[in-house]
């Protein structure tokens, strides 16, 4: 049975116009000597889009076939994830309710309030700030437990469980598709890896049908060993879910996050203003600026063993831009 027949048995929501576009970065491209394309998956058209957008389409989905009043989540104060999935729960008419972590620890009013956590309030999120969500599966549950709503439905931290990583097996097969329809091809493709669900979503799908890709993960919050395990037991699950078998190698790059998750660093903020500069696309602090500083790095280090084209998929997250005072 063919990878597409296996994702169509599982029910999606529509929330993503396909297939979101891929571009030549002509500035990008001219200032690295190399060919850079850019899949615009922060184009997705709810709240200022982003990669969990096509997670959300199953997650939202099995929600609503299991009777969900309620979506329960959590995240970073400026988590783009709970953004996505509060637009999701105001538009599917659920409530939305999420325990927010201050994990860089900031005093800082403008990351408090402003941007992503300035939309929860418009989305009428009802939040609980956390200290840490260092164990967030009895975490949300607890929360869950602990509200008057008749039935809540759980979303992983960054929607990353296997049916929410089918959006990017999904999007796999969409690329496929643009490779085939455009005639440009890819020596790689190269993302920024958090939860995992993309990540692994990917790996699984290019795995399948695309071959000869080399998938390369930019770690935004770990080293490498522990997002390796992350990401291949995410793999896993989603072999089982779909029946099939995946032996891709799970390639990270983790000297990008440093000094943490959610605080941004030189080569970061670089990534961000070229970017902008030379190609008018805004990344975020946090994900794509990381992912673009190792797209960078790496071409100007020769890391890319391969000379062929390499596509950066942008997941989203500009809209975290404004809490961050340093750029
Ligand atoms: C803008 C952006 N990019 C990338 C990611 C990482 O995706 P994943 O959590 O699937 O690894 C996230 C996750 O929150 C994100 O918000």
């Amino acid at each position: 049975m063919s990878l597409q027949k296996r994702l169509n048995k599982f029910p999606k929501i529509a929330l993503v116009t396909y297939p979101t576009p891929i571009e030549r970065l002509n500035g990008i491209s001219k200032y690295l000597g190399r060919d850079i394309y850019i899949k615009r998956d922060d184009l997705t058209p709810i709240a200022f889009g982003g990669n969990k957008l096509r997670k959300l389409e199953f997650l939202a989905a099995d929600a609503l076939n299991q009777g969900a009043d309620s979506f329960v989540t959590g995240g970073a104060v400026q988590s783009n994830h709970v953004r996505q999935s509060a637009a999701v729960a105001a538009k599917l008419s659920l409530g939305f309710y999420a325990l927010l972590e201050n994990l860089i620890n900031t005093k800082d009013k403008n990351y408090l309030t402003n941007s992503n956590r300035l939309l929860l309030d418009l989305f009428n999120a009802h939040v609980e700030e956390v200290e840490e969500l260092n164990d967030p599966k009895a975490q949300l549950q607890e929360f869950a437990d602990r509200l008057t709503v008749k039935k809540p439905y759980i979303i992983p931290i960054g929607g990353s469980n296997a049916l929410g990583a089918l959006g990017y097996v999904q999007a796999s097969l969409e690329i496929a598709n643009q490779i085939k329809d455009t005639g440009v091809n890819f020596a790689y493709i190269l993302t920024a890896s958090g939860s995992g669900g993309t990540h692994a979503g990917l790996a699984a799908g290019l795995f399948h049908v695309l071959k000869s890709i080399k998938l390369i993960g930019v770690s935004v919050s770990r080293k490498a060993d522990e997002q390796m395990q992350k990401v291949a037991s995410l793999v896993a699950d989603i072999d089982n879910l779909l029946g099939i078998k995946t032996d891709a190698n799970i390639n990270i790059w983790d000297e990008y996050f440093p000094p943490r998750y959610g605080e941004p660093n030189e080569k970061c903020l670089e990534a961000v203003k070229l970017f902008a500069e030379l190609d008018g696309v805004l990344l975020d602090p946090v994900y794509t600026g990381k992912a673009a500083a190792g797209l960078i790095d790496g071409v100007k280090k020769r890391r890319f063993s391969d000379n062929g084209a390499i596509l950066f998929i942008h997941t989203g997250g500009a809209s975290a831009l404004f809490a961050y005072h340093k750029l």
